[in-house]
């Protein structure tokens, strides 16, 4: 593949805070040289090379693709009714997955495939170049390894969420369940995954639950990454500081031990505004979190139920409005965090070496992402160096 530059930039954003000013490492009037697919070049356009290919950013800001570590894309049908309810005052329950268990299971595998394909195009237009996908609406051994294995059609960052809810079939036989999780669904699910996650929470699996599947996943060679404190305070996130896991997502309530423990840990905070505004919940405080030090991530949480939303943008402008994020930071998030959530330093950044994503925006800074919220501002992607 040939260089090329890409040039007027007003703003780029590499994320390398060697390579430019402020946490998001920003050069004005900045340039970039993409070759083979990875960034050759990052540094202001009247020092940039010679080269025989230029592309004009239009005088839009240019930035890392957005990273975004956690969806849920593998389902059919969708819970219209349930989101019309809580507008109108019902309050979120887990009880809801059921129905999406059942249409998924229902469905055939070119229905499930489509939709996928379907959400992608969304995440993609919308400047999504790395995506997570969890299973988790199977429950069953054949339609968990079903999931996994369309996931992995699309993306290497799949997810084994067996342990989303118990299913219906095994009420009042939760450890039949936790014994078909932890020995062949895993078995079958493990060869399409690279992480681990539970729904650590009510109505969903406790402490001691949410253990076990984890070391079971993680004695096959899964990394943990859990959901956890989205209903109520509760252990998800000590749990996933203790077991090492990537990341917890959600930290929708919080107490300050949880903080404390996520600070001095490498378990990144994933925050999902989506989820807030689709199920009416108070947000998280993302302050606190950055006054404490702890690594924020935000992702989309793509699901039928509780955000059936695959617009980063949308999501950066919920964080900075709701959740007390500076514009910067909630950029940060989309980015260089998700990517601390995948535990990839490929993604995320744009620094000599690292993959060719990124975004043109119509727009001359990043911040214009919250401060025109709603408006379509990705006005091109690039993945691995070439335009889709
Ligand atoms: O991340 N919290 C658990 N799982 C999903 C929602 C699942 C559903 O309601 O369908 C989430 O919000
Ligand atoms: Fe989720």
């Amino acid at each position: 593949m040939t260089a090329f530059l890409v040039e007027d930039i007003a703003l780029l954003v590499t994320n390398d805070p060697a390579a430019g000013a402020g946490l998001l490492g920003s050069i004005s009037a900045g340039a970039l040289v993409v070759e083979s697919g990875r960034v050759a070049w990052t540094g202001p356009a009247v020092r940039a090379p010679a080269c025989d290919v230029r592309i004009g950013a239009g005088g839009g800001a240019v930035l890392p693709g957005f990273v975004d570590s956690h969806t849920h894309l593998v389902f059919a049908g969708d819970r219209l009714g349930d989101f019309t309810g809580r507008m109108t005052g019902a309050p979120y329950s887990p009880a809801g997955i059921s129905a999406t268990v059942a249409a998924t299971r229902a469905a055939p595998d070119e229905v499930l495939t489509a939709n996928v394909a379907r959400l992608l195009a969304e995440l993609r237009t919308g400047g999504v170049t790395t995506v997570e996908v969890k299973s988790g609406y199977g429950l069953t051994v054949p339609d968990e390894a079903r999931a996994l294995a369309i996931a992995r059609m699309f993306t290497d960052e799949t997810t084994f969420l067996g342990a989303h809810v118990v299913p219906a079939e095994f009420a009042g036989n939760r450890d039949a369940y936790l014994e078909l999780v932890t020995g062949p669904m895993l078995a079958a699910a493990a060869p399409h995954a690279r992480w681990i996650d539970v729904f650590c929470d009510r109505g969903a699996f406790d402490e001691a639950e949410a253990r076990r599947v984890c070391t079971a996943g993680m004695a096959v060679g899964l990394t943990p990454r859990l959901h956890g404190n989205q209903l109520e305070p509760g252990p998800g996130v000590r749990l996933a500081v203790e077991l090492g896991a990537a990341s917890v997502d959600h930290c929708t309530h919080l107490t300050d031990d949880d903080v404390a423990a996520l600070a001095g840990s490498a378990t990144v905070a994933t925050l999902l505004p989506g989820a807030e505004f689709s199920t009416r919940s108070p947000y998280p405080d993302a302050r606190r979190l950055f006054d404490a030090g702890v690594t924020v991530a935000i992702a989309t949480d793509c699901n039928p139920g509780t955000s059936y939303t695959t617009s980063m943008s949308f999501c950066i402008a919920l964080a900075v409005r709701e959740m007390r994020m500076s514009p910067a930071e909630a950029v940060w998030a989309a980015t260089a965090g998700g990517a601390r959530a995948l535990r990839r330093d490929d993604v995320g950044v744009l620094r000599p070496g690292s993959r060719a994503d990124f975004l043109v925006l119509a727009a001359p800074d990043p911040g214009y992402l919250a401060y025109r919220p709603g408006v379509p501002l990705v006005a091109g992607v690039w993945k691995d160096g070439r335009r889709i």
